[in-house]
This record gives structure tokens, sequence and C-alpha cells, in this order.
């Protein structure tokens, strides 16, 4: 990511950097064992979660939500299994979801026994909406279920031996009058008697995108500055996607005072997803920040993740899309090629090519399929496929023509690989002499 640093060679009368960026990544916590899991057509199975756990174990998450164990027997046996077969790592925090009940919140502690530290993530939902259509009960009715889920982790806590945080969400936040949701939390905060030391997470979940990215950061700068004991919380964001911008979502959080996110890999999740962590991860570090994850294998990534999720990963996905550096106009590809060769010639350190935001190295992809040659590309691509690929250097003279015979194949025939560009040229030029 020092790769991506401001730049401290161009000085700021050139060059304009907005001082309004975000300067460290959030804590994350992945919720794709849970949320993700819950919207797959195929929900994963014991082994496939275990796979899947130590994937995001490998990627450096310290918070997982592991799934919802009172819920159903196969997140109950995950949970054991990860205890029993001793794969929870010192460092890495398990989350597990639970409704403010009794008898589930029993169940919880049970699958819980053994684990040294846990994040207990209670919700209920607190929208005007579902309030009045779902659960036909007052503000202070719906309050007191909030506090009373308190009350009983509290209690349960006092025989478990490991560690537990407690984690509070007013289920549709989005939906939720916001100074209503700030007293049901203050008053799951003063139950609990959170404090600095021991900090209660409070997460705000963007259940449904209701609105522009702006007004759920408004809505989170809001929360941060009238709690009345902000260093006694962990803000959290869990922002769903459902109008698309899940990400600016996140991100708007993070400059309005937000300090944790929950999301999944590649927005996996309920309807449009949850908010896709790796590419506000990737977009951290393109700005020079240390995102805190091991994101230099995306191929890995998206293995573990089609096999397991068995949802592809979109070829324009951002950051990881099979397409995502390529480029297929004659005017990119020349661009990318003299950026490439300015660079080397500058021996310049950080990156910095025309439409490549970043070094595709940087996430496990080779240079070579960067530049493919199809109807719409010119002679400046094609002269970097022969040198990048075959190390031969199209003179200037014959980059054109030899440009105009590769364009004539593709309009007829559509992509030529390197390979063939290759055989045409010795046809052309090599085998006639
Ligand atoms: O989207 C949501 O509201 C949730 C909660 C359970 C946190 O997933
Ligand atoms: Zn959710």
């Amino acid at each position: 990511y020092a790769r991506y640093k401001k730049n401290p060679v161009i000085s700021l009368s050139e060059r304009q950097w907005p001082d309004n960026q975000i300067e460290k990544a959030p804590v994350w916590c992945s919720v794709d064992l849970r949320d993700g899991n819950q919207a797959l057509i195929e929900p994963m199975v014991v082994e496939e979660k275990i796979e899947f756990f130590q994937m995001l174990v490998k990627l450096g998450f310290k918070e997982i939500e592991v799934g919802f164990p009172s819920a159903s027997q196969i997140e109950y046996d995950f949970l054991r299994q990860l205890v029993e077969r001793n794969l929870i790592p010192d460092d890495v925090i398990v989350q597990v979801l639970v409704q403010c009940r009794e008898h589930l919140i029993e169940r919880t502690f049970e699958a819980l026994n053994g684990v040294k530290k846990a994040i207990v993530h209670i919700y209920n939902s607190t929208s005007a909406l579902q309030r009045d259509v779902v659960f036909g009960k007052s503000k202070e009715e719906i309050k007191e279920i909030a506090i009373e889920g308190t009350k009983l982790v509290k209690q349960k806590m006092k025989d478990f031996e490991g560690k537990i945080i407690l984690e509070y969400s007013p289920e549709s936040f989005t939906g939720t009058e916001v100074d209503y949701a700030l007293d049901v939390c203050e008053a799951v905060l003063d139950e609990w008697g959170a404090t600095k030391e021991e900090p209660v997470i409070i997460n705000l979940p963007a259940t449904v995108e209701m609105n522009t990215p702006n007004v759920y950061a408004d809505q989170i700068e809001w929360f941060h500055r009238h709690l009345k004991n902000r260093e006694a919380v962990i803000l959290s964001v869990h922002p769903h996607n459902d109008r698309g911008c899940a990400v600016a979502a996140a991100e708007l959080s993070l400059l309005a005072g937000a300090d944790r996110i929950e999301g999944t890999l590649f927005g996996n999740g309920e309807r449009t997803g949850n908010v896709d962590i790796l590419t506000i991860a990737y977009n951290l570090f393109s700005q020079g920040v240390n995102p805190n994850l091991n994101l230099e294998n995306i191929n890995e990534i998206i293995e573990v993740y089609e096999r397991c999720c068995k949802i592809p990963v979109h070829i324009r996905h951002p950051y990881a899309g099979k397409l995502v550096f390529t480029a297929f106009s004659g005017s990119h590809q020349d661009a990318i090629n003299k950026g490439i060769k300015a660079m080397k010639e500058r021996n310049q350190s950080y990156w910095e090519v025309p439409y490549l935001p970043i070094d595709p190295a940087d996430v496990g992809r080779k240079y070579e399929p960067i530049v493919r040659i199809n109807s719409q590309s010119g002679k400046g691509g094609v002269a970097f496929i022969m040198d990048s690929c075959f190390g031969f250097k199209l003179p200037k003279g014959m980059q054109k023509e030899f440009a105009k015979i590769i364009q004539e194949i593709s309009e007829k025939q559509g992509e030529v690989a390197p390979e063939q560009i290759m055989e045409e040229f010795k046809k052309e030029y090599l085998e006639a002499k």
C-alpha cells in the first residue's frame, strides 16, 4: 500500500489532494458465515464453513460472525467444531447473533462453551413500520425487549468462563427515528454498564438501504455526536446494498465517525447483499492506507468464495473481476503502454499509470492479460503485446501497418490472442521474406 501514498514528488500547487480522506482502516467484521450464508440458495455445509472461516482468518479478519447457533443445528454444530477442533486463533474473536429471547440466548451460550472470547450480538427491530405491522408494540415495549436481552446476556455471562463483549443492533435502523434509536441504545449501554475499558459495540444496520449514502452517514454522525459516553462505544455500521451504494455509505460513515464495518466478501448477503469489504479495503490500499487485511492473492479468495458460496464473481467486480485489468480500446492501451514505460524510465516507486488505479501484480494478477486485442484496439496495443509478450519492439513505421492487419482479423473473429498476433507477424514479415 505504501506505493500508493500521496505523491511526494509533485507539489501541492500542481495537484491538490483532498484532506478529508480516510486515514486508517476500520475494525473489520466479516458476516459472511451468517448474513452471507443465510442468503445463499444452497447454504454452506459445516466443512465449507470451516474452509471459509480459515480463509477469513488467513485474510486477517479479527472479528468473524460465525452464525446464529440457536437458529439451526448446522450453525450450532459449526461453532462446536470450531471449538472442539481448536480452530479459533487466540487473536480472533468469534461473533454470534441471537434475538433477545431467553431460550435462544441460553442455547447460544451452550454453543459458545469453551470459547475464550466472543461477541454476543443481540438485536431487535426498532423501525416505525415493524413496530406497527410486525410486532404491534409501542416504542417503550420495543425498548424493553432490548433491555431484557441485555440483562439476559449479562446474567448468562456470569457462569461463562471466557470473555464476552456485547453487541447490540437496533435492526431496521434506517427506518427508525434516529433519536428513538439512540434512546434504545443508551438504555442498552446503561443496562450493561459500558465503559471505556469494557465498551459495547453499537451496530447501526442499514438493514434496508433507504436513502442516499450521505443520509446514512449523517445518521451515523448524529449518533457519534450525541452518544452520552462515546468512549464506551465501538460505533459499527452494517450497510446493505439495496440502492447499490453500500460501499459509499460505509466510506462516508467512516468519515462521519464510525469505527467498525460489518460486511462480506464480494458483497454477498440478503437481497442485493451486504457491503463488500474487499472493495472498501482495496480502495484504502489504493490510497496508501494499510487496510490491515492480506489482499495480495485475489485469485485464491475468488476460488474459495465461488466454490463455497456457489456464486460467480462478476467479471467487472472492482479489483477482482476477470476484466478489470484489461483495456480494449486503442487509446487506453496506448496510454497504459506509455504510463508503464514512463514509470520504468523515471524509476518511479509509486504507482501511476493511466486507466489502471492499481498495479494488477498487487492483487496477484499478471501483466500479460492487461492488453487484449480486438477490433477496438489501435497500433499502441498491438505494439505493446509484441513487446510485453515476446520482447519484440516494432519499429514505429511498422506499427500502423501491422495493427491494420490485426484489426481486419479481429473484425472477423473477435479477440486476437497474443500467440496469433505473433503468428500473423511471422506470416507477414518473416516467412514472406
Ligand atoms: O441487516 C441487519 O439488520 C442484520 C442485523 C441482524 C444486524 O443483519
Ligand atoms: Zn444484515
